[in-house]
């Protein structure tokens, strides 16, 4: 079975290194910028091939690679973990490592000392976190360090039971006026980018246009500078549910469940594992060893 890889992906191996700077480029040409979240070494590798902008090594690792039913559970030592993993796949995309439940809400200092991590232990180029104008103090100190920082406002899942479930922000004028502030406020404090999650299109399309940083959307409309989806919701491999904003590409879970059922058969029906799938010893070392055997288990069995 061979697959055929675009010839795109050549342009996409003599690519330079994306920075923060490429995709603050990005958006003045307005050329729209691609991101994918990434929590392993052959996805990253894959990702890097493909030639996209940017790879998130998000928090949603807890839901669709961990297991658990929303993020909070995930730990900096996850975090870390599948950070390594992804930085030895990708050399070429900007990579950012989003920044766990806790890791950053309880001092700046502690989010400083957690920020850093990601750069200097697991290869991350920024790292993302949550929240407004309460998050300020963490941005600027960390930013201050020369840590890109990328925002995340809209639906932020760290604070699900605050916002009483993954419920889409900003449908009312208080609301939406109240994301502008923040999205302001963290231009300001220093962030690169803006993530804008499950908000409606046209509140995205102005705050974008409105600020200098790129916005990345999800769930936020087409007039984002970029966008960015869970790898695993667009392949299909993330069965539990499908935001209504994916567009899935591929339906990998069945693929693999088709390919596991095949494979159980296989090994039942004795079709596996064939001839081209084992090894053979050259037959005249099999020949001295059968006649040592002989001659040993006429002897001595025990000595053979
Ligand atoms: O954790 C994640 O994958 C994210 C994206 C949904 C933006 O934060």
């Amino acid at each position: 079975m061979s697959t055929q890889i675009s010839p795109f992906s050549k342009i996409a191996t003599e690519r330079k290194k994306v920075t923060t700077l490429t995709l603050k480029h990005k958006k003045q040409r307005a050329q729209a910028i691609s991101m994918l979240t990434a929590y392993d070494y052959p996805t990253a590798l894959a990702l890097d091939q493909a030639g996209i902008d940017a790879i998130l090594v998000g928090d949603s690792l807890g839901m669709v690679v961990l297991g658990y039913p929303n993020t909070l559970s995930v730990t900096m030592e996850d975090m870390l973990h599948h950070c390594k993993a992804v930085s030895r796949g990708a050399k070429t995309a900007l990579l950012v490592g989003d920044m766990p439940f806790m890791s950053y809400q309880v001092s700046a200092q502690e989010a400083l000392r957690n920020a850093g991590r990601f750069l200097q232990e697991a290869g991350m180029d920024a790292v993302k976190l949550e929240g407004g104008i309460e998050r300020l103090e963490a941005i600027r100190l960390i930013t201050a360090a020369g840590i890109p920082v990328m925002g995340h406002i809209g639906l932020t899942p760290q604070s699900i039971h605050q916002l009483g479930g993954f419920r889409s922000q900003g449908r009312s004028g208080v609301e939406a006026r109240r994301l502008l502030e923040d999205a302001f406020a963290l231009q300001m404090a220093g962030c690169f980018s803006l993530v804008l999650e499950s908000i409606p299109s046209r509140l995205a399309e102005m705050i974008s246009e409105k600020l200098d940083i790129p916005t990345i959307g999800i769930g936020a409309g087409a007039g984002c500078d970029g966008q960015v989806l869970v790898t695993h919701d667009l392949l299909g491999l993330f069965e539990r549910f499908t935001p209504r904003f994916v567009k899935k590409y591929a339906n990998l879970h069945n693929q693999m469940v088709e390919a596991f059922i095949q494979y159980i058969e296989d090994v039942q029906c004795h079709r596996f594992p064939a001839a081209e799938h084992s090894l053979d010893i050259p037959e005249e070392e099999w020949q001295e060893f059968i006649k040592d055997y002989h001659l040993a288990e006429r002897s001595i069995p025990i000595a053979f």
